[in-house]
């Protein structure tokens, strides 16, 4: 039985989504086309980007974007402790070695002071991760990286539309991407997007996602100058991309409702803290620390119907990356507590506030 009240729910099948898909199967062209070019434009103008590289993925999108900078064997990226491990497997497919870092306590992105420790004569670039669509702090990243000349990729797949200032999350750095996988604002099914503000990066990205061609080809006699792969989105996934973009503004305000309501009920409890976001962040979810007795709350929550999501574990605790402990204090101390709560954007107030009654019941017994 699913929760009565969903930690997330992606919601498909709006009439706008369904003109598009039309449009797409009649032009009886359901590859890259026209509808791939049109979702592109449209997020780089929403985030003010010059350039848009739709990709089947995000981690593909974090992946091509190292590949286009010339990161690969041999090369160290800088990755935050705590993010999905996605992050980290774009550096090992290109080749090079995602090196952890630790994160900062009170956003949960990347510590550049312990960034700038582990820096090495092999390390490139730094990949920050604006967790839940917090941003990482752009001011230091930026100034670390001209410190030591490295390039910076920013992973926004959680960020899309929240800015840091008056500038949109994943436009400060060489490039940024962004996901559409079904439990981000906007879903394609699966889907990423590349954006970035500099033309040379744009031209190698665009034949490194299509088997090397400058331009789109005929699959025959076409020039290969460089070696690319087939990472291309289809007109199928653009046409489900343009139909949730006409809900975008909407869902955020509904985001952002959510927060505000939490904020206002459980914003001064002694035994739980909501993470804080700036106003113009977009919180994509909700997350929170609880000190104690977290995984009961969350089983608590269930038998509620409520659902919630534990955090991820710290990467460097994964078997695929396992580490010691010693130089990540902050993420074991603050995984076991940290879970994002019902964040949905289909939520009511009244289902916002049930999780908030909910959880001060608990706490009292
Ligand atoms: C922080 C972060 N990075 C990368 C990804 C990977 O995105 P995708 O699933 O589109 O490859 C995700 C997706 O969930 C994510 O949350």
């Amino acid at each position: 039985m699913p929760a009565k009240i969903p930690w997330w729910l992606p919601q498909v099948g709006s009439g706008a989504e369904r003109i598009f898909l039309t449009q797409a199967l009649d032009n009886n062209y359901i590859n890259e086309g026209p509808l791939v070019t049109q979702f592109e434009t449209k997020i780089a103008a929403l985030v003010n980007a010059k350039y848009a590289i739709a990709t089947p993925s995000c981690t593909v999108g974090l992946f091509l974007a190292l590949k286009a900078l010339g990161i690969g064997h041999g090369d160290e990226v800088l990755v935050p402790d705590i993010t999905f491990i996605a992050t980290a497997n774009a550096v090992d497919l290109c080749g090079a070695t995602p090196i952890l870092v630790d994160v900062d306590p009170a956003t949960f992105t990347i510590d550049c002071g312990q960034a700038e420790k582990r820096i090495t004569a092999k390390t490139k670039a730094i990949m920050p991760v604006h967790v839940t669509g917090r941003g990482a702090d752009m001011s230091a990243v930026m100034a670390l990286a001209t410190r030591h000349n490295l390039f910076v990729v920013e992973d926004a797949a959680e960020a899309l539309m929240s800015k840091q200032g008056s500038q949109y999350l994943g436009t400060f750095g060489q490039a940024g991407c962004f996901s559409f996988s079904p439990n981000k604002t906007i879903t394609t099914g699966q889907g990423g997007l590349i954006v970035t503000n500099d033309e040379k990066i744009y031209n190698r990205l665009r034949p490194l996602k299509d088997q090397g061609r400058p331009t789109r080809g005929t699959g025959g006699d076409d020039r290969h100058d460089t070696i690319g792969y087939n990472f291309k989105m289809t007109d199928l996934q653009a046409a489900i991309g343009l139909g949730q973009l006409t809900l975008l503004k909407k869902r955020i305000e509904r985001m952002k409702r959510n927060h505000e309501l939490y904020q206002t009920n459980l914003g001064d409890l002694p035994y739980l803290s909501l993470f804080k976001f700036r106003t113009e962040e977009v919180p994509q979810w909700t997350d929170a620390l609880i000190p104690e007795r977290r995984d009961e709350l969350v089983e608590y929550l269930k038998t509620n119907s409520i659902d919630s999501r534990k955090y991820w574990f710290p990467i460097h605790r994964q078997l695929a990356y396992k580490q010691p402990d010693d130089l990540f204090p902050q993420s074991i101390l603050l995984s076991p507590q940290a879970v994002w709560l019902p964040s949905a954007y289909t939520l009511t107030d009244e289902d916002v506030l049930t999780v908030c009654e909910k959880i001060k019941e608990f706490f009292k017994n």
